[in-house]
């Protein structure tokens, strides 16, 4: 086992315990006191690091709740478990698999080994072939059928072959080169095919068919869809190798598709779909803003990791941020994590670490199969501020769970429009702070005094105004998101995931309970369209499939 945790319990570790009686002792800690008694709160709680800055001041924390936390960190084997990460031992154990994202970063010269064989020049190779693509296509040498260059690319891809790149590369669009417009297509529903397929012209468009596995039912069907409608516009079986290209691991399958061997980027086991957009899974960020800003997108990815592995616990970003999340997630009760990214262009932040946190540590059983006894990964939701002030913030600020919240913010704008910048800074800060400061009884009703209401209607409305506050929130500053920047964030919540699976014991690398809706989905399926005529195992599926063929009879 790579790491203590994974095959034993890790409520009952010493550290664990202590944690366990201190959050006691801090039942009534107050944020706003700590920083009114403390000066220093926030150089003792904040970091930089990679070109990004870390407040963590805004934590339900002291010195000994981190003392305590790092501990934790030390006693389930974390430095072993990084190790293991970096040396590509076999994490993903139902899967026998190493989870090697790290080596995609890594620079030439770096050896790592998988079944004895050093992975870093195919990284290179691959990294190569796509240098060769991407400028092909941007010298317009790479052409259509009707021999005129491409305009747009369309990634046809889920989950992780498309999350990752769709966040880098609209986050990057001030980077974006011109003459070439990426798309993504990922859901089987046909509308959205229509919709992207009408924008589009046959002639001058390339579709990156992007699965590792090759399988995924949404990506096949939309595969399907393009080439009957790349054929129907004009297009022809023999020149389908213009328009057609893959990223995969399933060689066999892209070639069974139509796609020829040299089109064909591959894509390794030891890479995970959610962690793959350092892979040739990310050709449409690549083709977005150029191959030296995709390697500067790994650079920044590498020296978090760096970071990662050297930085002590107490001043290691991805490791805090995983202890506060376990922090929060086992000793106060918090079921969820919001993401909030104020900043236009990181909008997609969100649905990106949602994959990455849910589907690594959405688990119950640690390595070794055994029940996990505690809470593991929370509800990852949230989006673009201010927007969600004045949709979801309310529930934050005054409803009854206690919901920490990273917020993720650049002190500059490339496209200032008057001072809206300083604007969504501001409301950024001021969301924080009324998320700690919060409002209590008596400045409720001042406030209400002085606006001159009666007594009677103070005392009415006050218990309305008041705000808990108290509320946890880490804040990531960094300037404006570049390549590197943004590389090194992503990064960053690669490791926390890893850090709390660590400690929780589970393996991160693998996605089980995906699998079951999978294969119920073709049960559903055929008897839907009736070619299966036995009922479903429960009378709600079987009336909603009734449901179904009483509408679309004859
Ligand atoms: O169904 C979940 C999943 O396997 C994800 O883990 C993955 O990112 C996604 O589907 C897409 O998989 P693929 O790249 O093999 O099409």
């Amino acid at each position: 086992m790579p790491y203590l945790s994974s095959s034993m319990d890790v409520t009952q570790l010493p550290s664990w315990q202590a944690l366990v009686a201190h959050r006691e002792r801090l039942a009534g800690f107050s944020m706003r006191q700590a920083f009114a008694a403390d000066a220093q709160r926030f150089e003792t709680f904040s970091l930089s690091g990679c070109g990004l800055f870390l407040d963590y001041s805004k934590n339900l924390i002291n010195t000994e709740t981190r003392e305590l936390l790092v501990n934790l960190a030390r006693e389930v084997g974390l430095e072993r478990g990084i190790r293991a990460l970096f040396d590509g031992e076999l994490l993903n154990n139902t899967e026998q698999r190493p989870a090697l994202h790290t080596a995609l970063r890594r620079p030439l010269g770096d050896k790592v080994q998988v079944d004895g064989v050093d992975i870093i020049p195919e990284v290179q190779r691959v990294l190569q072939q796509m240098t060769e693509l991407v400028g092909r296509i941007h010298d317009g040498l790479w052409r259509g059928y009707t021999e005129k260059p491409i305009t747009d690319v369309v990634n046809i891809g889920i989950g992780g072959s498309f999350l990752g790149p769709q966040l880098v590369s609209e986050a990057l669009l001030p980077f974006a080169q011109r003459g070439v417009r990426c798309h993504y297509l990922a859901n089987i529903d046909g509308s959205e095919f229509h919709e992207l397929s009408a924008k589009l012209r046959a002639e001058t468009t390339l579709f990156i068919v992007s699965s590792k596995s090759f399988g995924t039912l949404e990506t096949l069907k939309n595969a399907q869809a393009a080439r009957g409608w790349y054929l129907a516009q004009g297009g022809s079986e023999a020149e389908l190798y213009r328009h057609f290209i893959a990223v995969s691991s399933n060689r066999e399958a892209a070639v069974g598709f139509g796609i020829r061997e040299e089109n064909i980027f591959p894509m390794w086991d030891w890479v995970g779909g959610r962690y793959s957009l350092w892979s040739a899974i990310g050709l449409p960020i690549a083709l977005s803003i150029g191959m030296s800003n995709f390697k500067e997108l790994l650079s920044g990815a590498y020296r978090m990791d760096e970071h990662f592995q050297t930085a002590p616990f107490e001043e290691n970003m991805p490791v805090l941020l995983a202890l506060l999340g376990v922090w929060y997630g086992n000793f106060w009760n918090a079921q969820s994590h919001a993401i909030l990214p104020y900043d236009h262009y990181l909008r997609n932040i969100t649905k990106h670490l949602q994959q990455l946190d849910m589907e690594s540590n959405g688990k119950s059983v640690r390595g070794d199969g055994q029940p996990i006894s505690t809470a593991t990964g929370p509800v990852i939701w949230g989006g673009v501020g201010c927007n969600g002030q004045h949709a979801y913030h309310q529930l934050l600020h005054q409803g009854t769970q206690l919901i920490p919240a990273d917020f993720i913010v650049p002190v500059s704008s490339y496209n200032p429009v008057a001072d809206h910048h300083q604007w969504l800074y501001a409301n950024c800060l001021s969301q924080s702070q009324a998320l700690m400061l919060g409002k209590s009884r008596k400045e409720a009703e001042d406030e209400l005094r002085a606006k001159g209401l009666s007594e009677e209607d103070v005392q009415r409305l006050a218990p309305h105004k008041v705000i808990p506050g108290n509320r946890p929130s880490n804040t990531l500053v960094m300037e404006r998101v570049s390549p590197r920047r943004l590389g090194a964030l992503i990064a960053m919540y690669e490791h926390k995931v890893f850090v709390q699976s660590v400690i929780w014991g589970n393996n991160a690398f693998d996605q089980w309970g995906v699998e079951l809706g999978k294969d119920l989905g073709k049960g559903v399926y055929s008897r839907m369209v009736g070619s299966d005529e036995a009922p479903a195992d429960d009378g709600s599926t079987q009336g909603l499939i009734n449901f179904f063929r009483g509408r679309h009879r004859g």
